[in-house]
């Protein structure tokens, strides 16, 4: 993320928003979508001269996600205090600016993503990424209104599929997506990608469900057992914890499927496995 600091340099954003930006987007996280658009590129053996496209979609869709987590973790969402290990943007800056550091990191993601500081940007594939990071954010903002109508409610499997692939597998097929647009893939692969994606998108929130119930506080850097504190709907609260695991295992091994194609042991294959063992 070393790219960061130039670009809050560059925008000259006053303070402390400028500064609860910075936090908000460079306090840790896993960094799993930008890891995504990478491991796609460099499977489908991307051209060298498309890497600053990849670079400028890494840090777009980890601006997009990190505005979610701020907002999710709001007191009139989720109401969270801690976040990666530490204290929530809110906590730390107030609301209000919470409430613009959301704003700005998705305004800066689109922004970032056709800037030619960083080498020549392709318009096609500029407008292609530019299409498919709006529709995903909105899906995303409409998966995280949807998880809020699920509060205190019993949704069956289909109903909370869709919040799940909405809130959270959105940002995780856009990544896919734009590794692959990055690459110049053709339809009949981002097809295969596109069900790649889906697949780990919902298992990686049903994961998160059964985070939130039998992982520790220390252990998530958030703190656990969120979920049941706001009856939210979840694959634990549906299931059970071993079943929601055993369903999330189930999703892992057919999205390796879909990239078995790719080579022995390619790096799709290697964050499938990465995620399906991740503890946090
Ligand atoms: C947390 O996402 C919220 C979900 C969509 C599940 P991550 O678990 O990817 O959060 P960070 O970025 O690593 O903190
Ligand atoms: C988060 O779902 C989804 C988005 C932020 C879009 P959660 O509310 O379960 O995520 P955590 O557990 O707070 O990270
Ligand atoms: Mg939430
Ligand atoms: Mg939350
Ligand atoms: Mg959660």
């Amino acid at each position: 993320m070393a790219d960061v600091g130039q670009v809050f340099k560059r925008t000259d954003l006053p303070n402390p928003l400028g500064e609860a930006s910075v936090y908000a987007l460079s306090n840790g996280g896993k960094r799993v979508r930008p890891l995504l658009v990478l491991a796609t590129f460099l499977a489908l053996g991307g051209d060298e001269r498309d890497f600053q496209q990849v670079r400028r979609a890494m840090l777009a869709i980890e601006m997009i996600h990190s505005y979610s987590l701020v907002h999710d973790d709001l007191p009139c969402m989720d109401d969270d205090e801690l976040r990666r290990g530490k204290p929530t943007c809110h906590v730390l800056y107030g609301e209000a600016v919470a409430m613009l550091v959301g704003d700005v990191l998705q305004s800066l993601a689109f922004e970032v993503l056709g800037d030619d500081v960083w080498g020549d940007v392709d318009d096609v594939v500029f407008a292609k990424l530019t299409k498919i990071l709006a529709i995903n954010a909105r899906r995303m903002v409409a998966g995280q209104q949807a998880d809020l109508n699920g509060e205190q409610r019993w949704l069956g499997k289909d109903e909370l599929e869709r919040i799940h692939q909405d809130k959270t597998g959105a940002l995780i097929q856009a990544s896919v997506l734009m590794g692959a647009v990055c690459a110049r893939a053709c339809d009949e692969t981002l097809a295969k990608l596109q069900t790649y994606a889906q697949l780990i998108g919902l298992a990686y929130q049903v994961q998160d469900d059964v985070l939130d119930v039998v992982a520790d506080t220390k252990t998530l850097g958030k703190p656990s057992g969120s979920d049941e504190k706001l009856q939210k709907s979840t694959y634990v609260a549906l299931l059970g914890v071993e079943q929601a695991r055993a369903y999330a295992d189930d999703l892992f091994d057919k999205a390796k499927q879909q990239v078995a194609q790719f080579g022995d042991d390619n790096l799709l294959l290697q964050l499938v496995a990465w995620l399906q063992k991740r503890g946090y």
